[in-house]
Formats: C-alpha cells, sequence, structure tokens
C-alpha cells in the first residue's frame, strides 16, 4: 500500500444481510498511470467511430472537373446535453438554444420528468412544460434521453408520497409507467428507469420488495417495448466508491434476464481529474457487457485552462472507448448549471470559455468528416470517416450538379455516383450536353 494512502474503502455484498464478515487479508493493485493516453485514446476512435467510405463515378458520360463533397450531418455516437424545458422552448432564449443546436444531436430534460415536477400534486398530472420542449427539439432532429421514471430518495420522491403506506405504492408505480409511456410514446431513445437506484431504495424499503427495481425494468419493456431501458447511477467513474457495486449490479440484472439495455454513467467530476483511474473503472463497467452511456457529464474546475484540457481527455476517452455509444454533458451555461463552474459557456450571450470553444472546435471540426475531392471517370477516391449521416454535393464548374444522402456505419460504404439519371437535378443534363 503506497505510503501516503489515507483511506481504504471495501466493497463486500452479500446475499445474507445477518451474517457478519471480517476482513482477513487484501491486496491492493495500483492502477498504472496511462503512458500514451491521447495517442492510444485516438487509436480507439479511429478503429471504433470510422469506416472506409469509397466513392466512384458511374454511367456512361462526365464532364472533366468533377468535384465530389461529403458533409457529415448527424455523428453514429451520441453527443448531448441537458437542457432547462424553458430556455430551449422560449424563444427569447435564442442564444442559449444556438450554443446547443450548434453541436448537440441529443438532449435529455434536466429535470421536468422528474415524478414531483410532472404531478406536484397527487393526480394531477401536468406534461404540458415537457412537452412542449422535447417537440421543439424533435422537429429540429434532436434526439431525446427520458430521465427519469422513478427516483427514490426519500428527499427527491414528490412529498405527498411520503406519508402513504406500502400497499398503496404497488397500483401507483404502475400507475405512473402507464401515464409515462402513454404521454411520451415515441418520444425518447431511452428511458432512465429507475434513477441512482445503487444508492436510493424509497420503494423497496416502501414495498418491503428488494426486487422491485427489476419488475419496473420488466414492467416498462412490456409496456414500451421499443424505448430503452437504463440504469443510471453516480461514483461510478468520479471516484470509485460504487464503481464495483454497478458491476455487480449489471451482472445481477444480467444473469436474471432483467431487460436493461444499458448502464448510464453520470459522470460528475470535480477539480483535478485522474484519466488513468477513469479510464480503468469504465473498463471494469464495460465487462459486464451492456451499451454503456455517459449521462451526465460535467467537470467543475476554477482554471479554465485546466477545465479545457479535461473536457478534451474525458471526451476523448469516452469516444474511443467501444463499449460508450453517446456523451450527454450536464448542462452547459452557467445561467442554468447546477454546478455553473462545469459551464462551457456564460453570461448573458452564452459566451463560449475555452472549455466551450474545445468542445466546440472537438465535435464540429475534429471529429466530424467534412472533405472535398476531385474525381475523374474510372476513379475511386476512399475516405476514412466518422461513422454518420452524410450529404453528398457533385460539383462542376463551381455549382452544384447533384446531391444525395447516405450513411456510414461499421461495415463502410462504396457510393456509386450515377451522374447520367435525369429527374433529381436538372442541372445534370445541361452539364452533360454543355
Ligand atoms: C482540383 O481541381 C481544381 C481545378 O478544377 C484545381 O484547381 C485543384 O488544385 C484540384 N485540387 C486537388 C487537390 O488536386
Ligand atoms: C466544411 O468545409 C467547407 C469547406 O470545404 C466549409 O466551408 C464548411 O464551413 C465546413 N463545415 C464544417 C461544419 O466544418
Ligand atoms: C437528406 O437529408 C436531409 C437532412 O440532413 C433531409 O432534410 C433531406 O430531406 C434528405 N434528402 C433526401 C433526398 O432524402
Ligand atoms: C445511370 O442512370 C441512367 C439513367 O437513369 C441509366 O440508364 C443507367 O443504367 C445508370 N447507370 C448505372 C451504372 O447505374
Amino acid at each position: 500500500i503506497p505510503s501516503n494512502t489515507k483511506s481504504v474503502r471495501f466493497y463486500v455484498q452479500t446475499k445474507e444481510p445477518g451474517v457478519n464478515y471480517l476482513i482477513d487479508d487484501g491486496e491492493l493493485t495500483q492502477v498504472q498511470t496511462l503512458s500514451q493516453f491521447a495517442s492510444d485514446a485516438n487509436k480507439g476512435i479511429d478503429h471504433n467511430r470510422k469506416a472506409n467510405l469509397k466513392i466512384s463515378l458511374s454511367g456512361s458520360s462526365y464532364p472533366s472537373g468533377i468535384k465530389v463533397e461529403i458533409q457529415q450531418t448527424r455523428s453514429e455516437f451520441g453527443w448531448g446535453s441537458a437542457v432547462n424545458v424553458n430556455y430551449i422552448h422560449d424563444s427569447s432564449h435564442k442564444r442559449y438554444q444556438d450554443f446547443f443546436y450548434d453541436i448537440f444531436e441529443w438532449a435529455v430534460l434536466e429535470n421536468a420528468l422528474k415524478w414531483p415536477f410532472l404531478e406536484y400534486s397527487k393526480g394531477n398530472f401536468q406534461p404540458g412544460n415537457a412537452m412542449n420542449a422535447i417537440n421543439s427539439m424533435r422537429v429540429k432532429g434532436i434526439k431525446v434521453r427520458g430521465h427519469n421514471i422513478f427516483w427514490g430518495g426519500s428527499d427527491v420522491v414528490p412529498s405527498w408520497q411520503k406519508s402513504m403506506s406500502g400497499s398503496e405504492f404497488k397500483p401507483l408505480l404502475e400507475k405512473h409507467m402507464s401515464d409515462m409511456a402513454k404521454t411520451f410514446r415515441a418520444k425518447f431513445q431511452h428511458w432512465d428507469v429507475e434513477n441512482e437506484n445503487l444508492h436510493l431504495h424509497f420503494y423497496e424499503d416502501k414495498l418491503r420488495d428488494p426486487h422491485i427495481t427489476e419488475w419496473m425494468f420488466r414492467e416498462m419493456h412490456r409496456i414500451d417495448p421499443p424505448t430503452q431501458r437504463y440504469l443510471n447511477d453516480y461514483s461510478i467513474v468520479d471516484g470509485g466508491q460504487s464503481t464495483m457495486a454497478y458491476v455487480d449490479q449489471g451482472m445481477r440484472f444480467k444473469s436474471a434476464g432483467v431487460p436493461v439495455s444499458g448502464m448510464g454513467i453520470q459522470s460528475h467530476l470535480v477539480g483535478d481529474i485522474d484519466i488513468s483511474a477513469i479510464k480503468r473503472r469504465l473498463d471494469e463497467v464495460a465487462k459486464v457487457g451492456y451499451p454503456i452511456w455517459i449521462t451526465e457529464l460535467d467537470i467543475s474546475q476554477g482554471d479554465n485552462h485546466k477545465k479545457a484540457q479535461y473536457y478534451e481527455d474525458v471526451m476523448r476517452l469516452y469516444f474511443s472507448h467501444p463499449a460508450v455509444k453517446g456523451v450527454m454533458f450536464w448542462g452547459f451555461w452557467d445561467g442554468k448549471h447546477w454546478r455553473p463552474q462545469a459551464a462551457l459557456a456564460n453570461g448573458n450571450n452564452v459566451t463560449p470559455n475555452e472549455a466551450g470553444k474545445r468542445v466546440q472546435q472537438l465535435l464540429k471540426h475534429t471529429w466530424r468528416t467534412n472533405e472535398s475531392h476531385n474525381i475523374s471517370h474510372g476513379q475511386t477516391v476512399s475516405i476514412r470517416a466518422f461513422k454518420g449521416s452524410y450529404k453528398l454535393l457533385v460539383h462542376h464548374n463551381g455549382k452544384v450538379i447533384h446531391t444525395e444522402n447516405f450513411s456510414l456505419g461499421q461495415a463502410g460504404n462504396t457510393l456509386k455516383v450515377n451522374l447520367s439519371g435525369s429527374g433529381s437535378n436538372p442541372h445534370v443534363d445541361n452539364v452533360l450536353i454543355g
């Protein structure tokens, strides 16, 4: 044990809570510092996030001097943020909305879906605010995570539930799942079914049922099969207190056939971060075998320069990791952030700070494909490009003579662009005749 160690924490889970255990022997292995983190992560990014694209021209006649341009319109990997329902919907907050839509393709409502917000008084279910925000984002192509159905902390459940008796709960929980599924049908990609369940067990206690969360997952699977169901918890990579407990929960749910679609890792980081430790903890959770979303990323750090570097490092780690499918920031603007020091933008103009500029650079340029190539008949242009959705534009003499959409997934893609077809673009025939 390193000499400067101040405390050691063990996690032990047993099936028989009445049995006491004494620790007899233990061994600590120090997590090795990653010596070439960035270059290794970049290899992972190339391997996991990119695929091969080949473009050639087909058909019989071609003008010379053709240029093909590909513009990535969407990333396969999910990048998103928590939003405030009023700020994202109300037209008076244009700068907030501009910052969001410029870089993000996924959203989660920070608070508005939580049960006390939807049903402040019993029986008075009011989804209107949440729905307005969800609809205004969805028409712009934003995908949304549903956060959350249940949050079983005794200080975060609706206050009217605290005095209710155990026997009243099962029908109540059933009705809430049904309300949520009916009201928000087909609006969300994911549900966070029972938030922070590793730490909180209000409903388990009320019902005297340690398996009530498994039941919630099964019920949501039954009443809303297409929407994926996520666990979501903290102290998994932000500190290691609950890492192995989460692994254990994931393994137990998996072997019991609970319909879990993936594991959410919150990632609320503070101060100085240790990328080697974060990677090690992430690797442990990945061993369970479920897809992972980083659901609530923020880094509270007063030094702007450090903050920018830390955001870049953790984004690079998460983006490179084969198990991680998406990253949600937990807010971006200091005017609406639970930890303003973690914000990417400040003040009334929502001005990006150093970290915000870094995030914009990574998401709009570094990890996005946008290229042009001259191409002639018989030639194949080969591009290693980020997976996602694309628009192809064919240029000739400064004019766009043909466009089409395509997607690039794991298998790659081979585009044979036929410029002799008529119909889709009236310029084509002119070019060929001319
Ligand atoms: C592409 O072709 C144009 C002329 O049509 C030329 O000016 C340019 O240098 C070419 N670009 C490359 C990379 O070959
Ligand atoms: C894509 O590249 C073109 C130049 O080829 C540039 O004008 C445009 O701003 C780029 N778009 C993005 C999102 O980087
Ligand atoms: C191509 O994709 C864009 C969205 O990026 C969409 O607006 C457009 O309708 C698509 N075009 C075709 C022909 O599918
Ligand atoms: C290209 O399009 C033309 C017109 O639609 C069609 O006659 C021709 O067979 C196509 N060629 C190829 C290689 O697909």
